[in-house]
């Protein structure tokens, strides 16, 4: 579904130039949920945006879907770290503001609007403003408006970061329905291990400066999964060690002929 090949990004500002990402290949499959992980300026948020059409490579090529990103495209939705919700519409028009932008007909996604908040559980606030909702009752406005869409891949920076632990562990079960249900593709990135763990089928591991894929982790954890005590503690403790051990590591290691000055 999403295709990266030989992807570099590299920003040239009156200070210099930063290479944000070099040579990113990556596969995403169809349906497929992919967690990203890594330091902070390692060039998640970057990844995310070259893939969303917000901006363009700088060498390689991006595909969704067969096609090549040169533009923001409905059949793929953006989700960020705050909700970002237009304070003085209701949840429900916020949730419909795509529909307006698209230019389709309200009346038709009206239902699916009142579905999707029923499904995180805002059944209720249709009517509400956003002030008088809590930061995570406005995240999940923010997640439903990015599924009225119907999008075939999502793209969720930190989503859930700004929220308390408990409340992002309840989205993460929540977002893991949606996933099992509409089936949409997926890339999640995140600073924590836990979530990535508990979403991901696969996690790719970037290591910074310049961005490079150092691995991808396959998280074979059947689902639903969830971080308390459950039944497959011991795998999930596994792929957490793991991942903390890939992050926690300085350097990635010299490649044999290379990084010599
Ligand atoms: N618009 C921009 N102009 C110049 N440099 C940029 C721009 N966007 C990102 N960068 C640089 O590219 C690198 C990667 O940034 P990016 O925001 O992708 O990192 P990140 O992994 O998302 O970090 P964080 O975890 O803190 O969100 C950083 O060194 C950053 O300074
Ligand atoms: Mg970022």
């Amino acid at each position: 579904m999403i295709r990266l090949s030989g992807v570099s990004r590299t920003f040239t500002g009156r200070s210099g130039s930063v290479e944000a990402l070099r040579g990113i290949d990556l596969h995403v499959g169809d349906g497929e949920f992919v967690a990203v992980v890594g330091r902070s300026g390692c060039g998640k948020s970057t990844l995310l945006r070259l893939v969303a059409g917000l901006m363009q490579p700088t060498k390689g090529e991006i595909t969704v879907a067969g096609e090549r990103v040169t533009k923001a495209r409905r059949d793929i939705a953006m989700l960020f770290q705050r909700p970002a919700l237009l304070p003085w519409r209701s949840v429900l028009d916020n949730v419909l503001l795509p529909t307006e932008i698209f230019g389709w007909p309200k009346s038709k996604h009206r239902q699916r609007a009142r579905q999707l908040l029923e499904m995180v559980g805002l059944d209720g606030f249709e009517e509400r403003l956003p002030h008088e909702l809590s930061g995570g009752m406005q995240q999940r406005v923010s997640l439903c408006r990015s599924l009225i869409s119907e999008p075939r891949v999502m793209l969720m920076d930190e989503p859930f970061s700004a929220l308390d632990a408990l409340t992002r562990e309840e989205l993460s079960v929540e977002l893991q329905r949606v996933h099992m249900e509409n089936s949409a593709t997926i890339v999640f990135v995140t600073h924590s291990i836990d979530e990535a763990v508990l979403l991901a089928d696969r996690v790719v591991v970037l290591s910074p400066r310049p961005g490079q894929i150092r691995q991808i982790v396959e998280i074979d954890i059947p689902r639903p999964r969830s971080l308390g005590r459950n039944a497959h503690a011991e795998e999930v403790a596994r792929c957490s060690a793991e991942l903390h051990e890939l992050l926690m590591e300085r350097e990635a290691p010299v490649p044999a002929g290379g990084g010599g000055h």
